[in-house]
């Protein structure tokens, strides 16, 4: 997919890469393929920028933007990342700049537990607080509304990989009939329910990579981060001159960084 098709549909500034985008619009466009009218529900809007390509969609009957705004939010890198500056009210002023139709968009400002939607979703994206237990709560909740032939995305696979794990351990023991997908080179994970599920990823969306492998190599990435971000290694002159184990090793506090676009 070329670069300047891609942006077409990203008009908004979002923390989605090149790739994931192209995954994202892949999937937009296999929703068309197979579902008449289809609902997409997004936790973790920020300015909108991911989802602009389901407004664009006219198949896309409704978006749906949960995003709790004005928050400092942790991850699993033991990183705070700052979302205190992005209301809701400035994300619509965006999407109206760039002159999308903003009619058939629901926001809702606040955390998908509280959330008491009518329809059922075919599409989700979550994206929202990146730790393992916020990522499990959001898709429990997701799943409680979602069809039966659908997707649920994740973004940010090498942060909550053991969110992903669990899932996948939860959907098994539960026996529903699903695949999962790593796409490779792009931070999404994909779970594929019901016919969606027979479908071959590698050709119709994006090559995928093994999401074992790719969460152990993950698991020592992250390590790595947590180490980083925490950890201050102090040398003591005074053991070392007595033949001691001279390093002493301090927590730091968590470093609040702030959001980013792409
Ligand atoms: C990583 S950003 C989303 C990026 C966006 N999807 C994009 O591609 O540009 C995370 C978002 O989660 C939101 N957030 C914070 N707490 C939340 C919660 N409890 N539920 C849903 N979203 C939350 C933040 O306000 C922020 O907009």
């Amino acid at each position: 997919m070329k670069k300047k098709e891609i942006e077409k549909f990203f008009p908004i500034p979002s923390q989605t890469s090149l790739v994931d985008k192209a995954v994202i619009l892949k999937i937009n466009k296999l929703m068309n393929l197979r579902t008449k009218n289809f609902i997409y529900i997004e936790i973790g809007s920020y300015l909108g920028g991911s989802l602009t390509p389901f407004l664009i969609n006219e198949n896309c009957k409704r978006v749906i933007s949960v995003d709790k705004r004005n928050q400092i939010i942790d991850d699993e890198r033991n990183e705070k990342w700052s979302y205190k500056k992005i209301s809701e009210k400035l994300m619509i002023k965006g999407l109206k700049e760039k002159k999308l139709d903003i009619s058939k968009l629901k926001s809702f400002n606040g955390d998908i537990s509280e959330y008491r939607p009518k329809e059922n979703y075919d599409l989700a994206f979550i994206d929202g607080i990146h730790t393992d237990k916020n990522t499990f709560s959001d898709f429990l909740y997701i799943l409680d509304k979602i069809n039966k032939h659908c997707i649920i995305l994740f973004h940010d696979s090498v942060v909550i990989f053991k969110a992903l794990l669990l899932i996948k351990e939860f959907l098994k023991k539960k026996n529903y009939t699903f695949k999962i997908a790593k796409f490779k080179e792009s931070g999404i994970t994909g779970f594929f329910f019901g016919s969606f599920s027979k479908i071959d990823i590698n050709k119709k969306i994006n090559s995928t990579q093994n999401f074992e492998k790719f969460c152990v190599d993950a698991e020592e990435n992250l390590l790595i981060q947590q180490l980083n971000n925490r950890i201050k290694v102090k040398f003591k002159i005074s053991r070392f001159l007595k033949n001691k184990f001279p390093y002493k090793f301090i927590i730091k506090e968590k470093e609040k960084k702030e959001s980013k676009k792409d």
